[in-house]
This record gives C-alpha cells, sequence and structure tokens, in this order.
C-alpha cells in the first residue's frame, strides 16, 4: 500500500506565463531554420511513445545504459555517498531503480526528487516509487529544467543525475549554459552522473530514429497534437513526414517535421500564419552523440572535478560521475 505522506508534488508549469509560452514557439517558428523546442514532444502520450521507443530493437541506447548501470550502480553510490537522488528528466525512472537499488542495498536510500515536464509521468512514478521502496520520500517537480531549477528541493547528500542522453537534446549552444545552471544549484560536496550517447557509426545512429514500427515517427508528430492543444495551431498530421538524419560535421542528429505540400497554418495565437513550403522541414529535437572528451570538457567547463568514467565494451554510452568540490 502505498503512503501519500511520503509524496508532495510541485507544479511549475501551469504557472508559466502564457505570453512566455506563446513568445518561445513563435520566436522559433519565425527562426531559420524554423523550429520547436523539444519538450513539447512530451504531453502524457508523449511520454508513452517515448517509452515505446525505448523498447525497441533500434534503440540501442537504453538497454545500453540499462546494462551499464547495472554494472556500476553500487561503485557510484558508495563513492558518494547519497541519500538523495534528484533526477532532471525522470521520465519513466525505469533505470533509476537500478541506482535507488543500490541506494537501499548500501542503506542509503532516503529522497528521490524526479523533475520533468511532464506532469503525468511525475505523478505516476512517485506513486510506483513509494510502493516499492520502503520508507522512501518523493518530491516530485514538474517544471521546466532551463527554468525551474530553483526549485529543486534542499536535500542531505545528494546525487544529481541526467540519464538517457538527454543533454545531448540541449545542444552545443544551450547545453554548456544548462550544466553551469545545474552545478549552481548543487551545494558542495554532491556528485553529478551524466549519461552521454556516444558517437558510433552513421547507420546505427540513423536506425534509432527511422524504426521499422515508425514508433519515433509518431513521436515527432506528437509534437503537432500538441502545439495544438497549447497555442490552437492546427496542423494536419498527414501534412508532415518524419525525417532524422545524422549531422557528420556537428556530431548530432537532427529531427524533422518536413512538410509534404504547399500550406499555410493560421495560429491566431501567435498572430501568425505559418506559411511551409513543399519539402520545407522544421526542426524538432538535436541528439548530440559526444566523446569521452566532450563530455568531461562540458563537466569542467561548468565547475565539476570529473570523478569517474564509465562505458559499456562497445563504447556507445558513456556515464560520468563528477563532483562538485
Ligand atoms: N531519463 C529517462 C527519460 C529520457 S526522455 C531515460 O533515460 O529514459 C527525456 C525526458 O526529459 C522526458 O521525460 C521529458 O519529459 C523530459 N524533458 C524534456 N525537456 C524537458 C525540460 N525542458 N524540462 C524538464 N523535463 C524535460
Ligand atoms: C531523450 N533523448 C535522449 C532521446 C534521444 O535519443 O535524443 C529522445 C529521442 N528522440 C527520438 N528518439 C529518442
Amino acid at each position: 500500500m502505498s503512503d501519500q505522506s511520503n509524496i508532495i508534488i510541485d507544479v511549475h508549469m501551469n504557472n508559466q506565463d502564457p505570453t512566455t509560452v506563446k513568445n518561445e514557439i513563435r520566436e522559433g517558428l519565425l527562426s531559420t531554420p524554423k523550429k520547436i523546442p523539444t519538450k513539447y514532444f512530451y504531453d502524457d502520450w508523449g511520454s508513452t511513445l517515448f517509452e515505446q521507443i525505448c523498447e525497441l530493437p533500434e534503440y540501442y541506447q537504453t538497454r545500453t545504459e540499462h546494462q551499464l548501470l547495472k554494472s556500476v550502480a553500487d561503485e557510484i553510490v558508495s563513492q558518494s555517498g547519497a541519500e538523495e537522488l534528484v533526477e532532471l528528466g525522470s521520465g519513466a525512472a525505469t533505470k533509476t531503480r537500478v541506482l535507488l537499488d543500490a541506494m537501499a542495498r548500501a542503506k542509503q536510500l532516503k529522497f528521490y526528487v524526479p523533475f520533468d515536464v511532464s506532469e503525468g509521468i511525475v505523478r505516476r512514478v512517485a506513486q510506483e516509487l513509494v510502493e516499492e521502496y520502503e520508507g522512501l520520500e518523493v518530491h516530485g517537480v514538474v517544471g521546466d529544467f532551463l527554468a525551474h531549477l530553483e526549485h529543486i528541493p534542499d536535500g542531505g547528500r545528494r546525487l544529481v543525475a541526467i540519464l538517457g542522453g538527454t543533454v545531448g537534446n540541449m545542444g552545443a549552444e544551450a547545453g554548456p549554459a544548462f550544466l553551469s545552471s545545474i552545478y549552481d544549484e548543487m551545494d558542495q560536496g554532491d556528485f553529478f552522473l551524466l549519461g552521454a550517447q556516444l558517437i558510433t557509426d552513421i547507420d546505427r545512429l540513423e536506425a534509432a530514429y527511422n524504426d521499422s514500427a515508425g514508433v519515433t515517427a509518431a513521436f515527432n508528430k506528437n509534437m503537432l497534437v500538441v502545439l495544438k492543444s497549447v497555442i490552437g495551431a492546427d496542423f494536419d498530421q498527414e501534412a508532415f513526414e518524419h525525417v532524422a538524419r545524422f549531422n557528420q560535421e556537428k556530431g548530432r542528429i537532427e529531427m524533422h517535421l518536413r512538410s509534404v505540400c504547399d500550406q499555410v497554418i493560421p495560429i491566431p495565437k501567435l498572430d501568425l500564419n505559418l506559411c511551409l513550403q513543399e519539402g520545407e522541414e522544421i526542426l524538432t529535437e538535436i541528439s548530440m552523440k559526444f566523446t569521452r572528451h566532450q563530455v568531461e570538457a562540458l563537466l569542467t567547463r561548468a565547475g565539476f572535478s570529473p570523478v569517474e568514467w564509465y562505458t559499456d565494451p562497445q563504447e556507445l554510452h558513456g556515464l560520468a560521475l563528477a563532483k562538485k568540490r
């Protein structure tokens, strides 16, 4: 049985100024190339589709990180001494359980702070985890980790984690500032665990974002549905196709929605008629692939001291453990 007194959920997305939301979407749609912030993938259905992506044969990333975590979780927990796990972009927290198990084995597990933009999944995970881990307190934060980090509750000895390669979705421009803001929110002595997808061959990378079951395409197109609810834009899903390709120069997968015809989409809330030509693409996601050197440089630049580097035998995924000294 769950004990509701063990759960607190703070929601910050509802307090978002509608003008800020409109401005960020408008700015993206007016830029060249046109783009939409990645966080708009993740309503409840988008989060469910992402969970399905994690199970796909082509999407090697999740199972690789899961295996890697299993082999190093005890060491991470013992190095960090953490009694609280704060996870940014926690999603379904499937791999998180490996860390929570290790903390429980070390008799250190007290708090878990899932931080995600998707309210439904934070609530679901909080409920599941208090049922699975006796005595665990969950303090969920529903917010944008690019805007609401100051709402992370104060805690004891903390391990802050970003798993799955979510840091790669920030891109080279926003990534360093994001890590610096995390560093600023942490206390001296806290540890940071960063999962990063590593550079591998193009065929493997492109297949992971062009799965044969079409789940990634559905995930990409779901953004059109989310935008309808957020800004009332009446996109026709059939008028777009999913495109994902590796940009070798920038070392990143880029996902787009490509217009299959000339079209004009009126968006009165943005005071905008969005004109798209046949073949024109809207950038919906970038997913950077790193080298170990790049990950450690990113950490150092933010102020962290790298402590350990873990990778799988094929070097597809990296986990960097770092410390705020
Ligand atoms: N950590 C999980 C989920 C990764 S998917 C894993 O490794 O499998 C990325 C997660 O980040 C999603 O759950 C999404 O809702 C969340 N997310 C994306 N952009 C966000 C933002 N700006 N602020 C907070 N959460 C965000
Ligand atoms: C969440 N993030 C690390 C995933 C990735 O691989 O960049 C999101 C994703 N997009 C399509 N497939 C998976």
